[in-house]
Formats: C-alpha cells, structure tokens, sequence
C-alpha cells in the first residue's frame, strides 16, 4: 500500500475491466481515472511541470496559465496548490460546474470562455485568450498542452509500457484523440518497440483532428475544433469517428451495470465495438481501449436524462446499436 505526502505521487496505473462482463465485448478497459486529480491529465500535468521546472521556465513568480476543457485544468490546479504556484485555467461553457468548482476548490482562477469563434471554435477562443494574457504581462507561463512534447512522452514513458507489460501479446490499442497526447504516446511507443500492435485512434463527430467538417460536440475532453499540432498521423493505423449518441448509450449501459466513467470513455467503447466488429469479426484478439476518467463529473450532463433529451432528443437513451457504424 502506498504512503504519500504530495498528491500527485499517486496514480493507479495497472487497472484494467474485461468488458466481456458488461458489454460481452472482447476488450479490457485500462482505468485512468483513479488519482487525486480524476483523469488521465495527471501524466500530462506532471511532466509538463517538471519539466518547466527543470528548465527554469517555472519560478515562484509565475503565473501557469493554460487553456483545458476540464480535466487538465483539476490536474494543474492540483498540482499547482501543492507546490504553491499560481494557476489561472481558461475554459469554456462546456466545462462542467463541478469541473470548475474542482478547480477553484484547490487555489486556481478559472475564467470561461462564453463565445466560440466562429471558425476555430470554443477551443480558438480560448487560445486566443491565454495568448492575450501572456502578452500583457510576462510572468505568465503558458504549457500549452496542444504543443508541447511532454504531453505525449508522459504516456511514451508510462501508459504505454504498462499496457505492454500486462499484455505482452496485445494485438490493438483503442485510444481517444483530444490533444493527441496519450494517442502519439502510445503509438510512437509501440511503433518504437518494434511490436505489432494496431493503434486506432478514436475521435468524435464533428471534430476536424483527423479532417472532415466541424459540428457542435458537447461532451468535453475528445475531438478538437484545430487540428492538434502534436498530432502525427503517420504514427496512427486506423481512425474511428464516434456520434456522440452512441457515446452516451455506452456510458449509460456501464452504469446501468455500475461502472460511471466519464463520457470520453463510451465514445472510446463505442468505436473500439464498432472496429472489432468490422476488422475482426468473430477472430480472437487482444484489445485494450484506454478510459481518461470516471463518471462523477458528469452527473449533471452525460448522466442527467433532460440535458440529454434537450441535447440529443428523446429517443437518445432508447435501445439501439453502442457502436458507431
Ligand atoms: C475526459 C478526457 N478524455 C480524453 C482526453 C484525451 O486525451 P489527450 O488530450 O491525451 O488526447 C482527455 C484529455 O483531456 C480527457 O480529459
């Protein structure tokens, strides 16, 4: 059992779910979701910092400032709180109030971004504004998560080997795609090993990472409104584009059976079904799909009935297919 005294010395990292007992699908799910900051962000935080620090871009002055739909923003402020930096998150009306209250909770400033801009998106918006900030005064120290290459070597360095130490015969790795960061971990990781390992990235309707025609996507933490600069496309096999109907069906069906992860997950779920079906129909494999966090966040969306009959209309929770075809 460990003993801790910082809190960001914690991560669960070898939990995985055999689906086969919830959704009788040949997958197991790696929980990413069991640290003090609630989400796979953790890695990404933690390096980022340290590696400011090593640098000696990050002083007692500073001002972190950095743009997150949610959870990079908890695990910053986590962290931040716990090494007595400052920390100003900026985030959109798509960050849920917990989400947020999370934040101010332990110390950071939060401001929310109420308009999308018209071409790039909430996500433009809220660049545009950390770029504004980090003009105006310079002790403001921007990680920036879409461009920096700790974001990805976190998971090079941790998620990834630990997958391939627990299944050293893996044949596909599921992973969703927002900054690409865990995605071009692991892929860059396993196409360095050298392993035959097929490493599809999963994305949301709407979002352009991978091309095709931006739409509105409400469910935070997957899809990019700009194409992520971390993203490297010759690293990635396959893609699969998820609706976020299907996302929600699959979230509700592992909580009917007392599994609340967060939504990102069942769109990760959803896609990983719909491609085992399509590539590997009735062939055993070993798959593993990767679940950023867990459900609690969002009880007053992905798990509220009304904002999903308000979002999706009412026949969204109705039986149908968890996967995207
Ligand atoms: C809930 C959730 N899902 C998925 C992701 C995607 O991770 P990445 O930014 O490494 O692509 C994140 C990261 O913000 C997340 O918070």
């Amino acid at each position: 059992m460990p003993v801790i005294s910082v809190p960001e010395d914690f991560h669960m990292e070898d939990l995985y779910v055999d689906l086969r007992s919830v959704l009788d699908a040949p997958l197991y799910l790696k929980c990413e979701g069991f640290n003090f900051a609630g989400s796979i962000k953790l890695k990404a935080a933690s390096e980022m910092i340290a590696d400011a620090e090593r640098q000696g871009r990050l002083t007692r002055d500073s001002i972190i400032v950095e743009s997150s739909s949610g959870n990079l923003g908890v695990a910053l402020s986590m962290i931040a709180a716990s090494r007595g930096y400052t920390f100003v998150c900026v985030t959109d009306t798509r960050c849920n109030l917990n989400t947020r209250r999370l934040m101010e909770a332990m110390g950071a400033q939060v401001h929310t971004i109420t308009e999308p801009d018209p071409e790039t998106g909430f996500l433009g918006a809220r660049l545009d504004y950390v770029r504004q900030l980090c003009a105006s005064d310079s002790r403001h120290l921007w990680l920036n998560q879409y461009a920096n290459p700790c974001n990805w070597q976190a998971h090079y360095r941790s998620t990834a080997p630990a997958i391939a130490e627990r299944f050293p015969d893996l044949d596909v790795l599921f992973v969703g795609a927002g900054t690409t960061g865990t995605l071009m971990g692991c892929a860059r990781y396993f196409k360095d090993s050298g392993r035959p390992v097929t490493v599809v990235a999963v994305d949301s309707v709407g979002s352009v990472t991978f091309g095709g025609p931006p739409s509105p996507r409400m469910i935070p933490g997957l899809g990019s409104g700009v194409r992520p600069p971390l993203l490297d496309v010759s690293f990635v096999d396959d893609v699969v584009h998820v609706p976020e109907t299907a996302t929600i069906r699959v979230a509700h069906q592992l909580a009917a059976a007392g599994f609340l992860f967060g939504g990102s997950t069942g769109t990760v779920i959803s896609g990983a079904l719909g491609w085992l079906a399509e590539h590997r129909d009735g062939k055993s494999c070993t798959a593993v799909a990767i679940s950023p966090d867990l459900g609690e966040r969002y009880l007053d969306s992905l798990y509220q009935s009304n904002w999903v009959s308000d979002i999706y209309g009412s026949q969204a929770l109705e039986a149908g297919p968890v996967w995207a075809h």
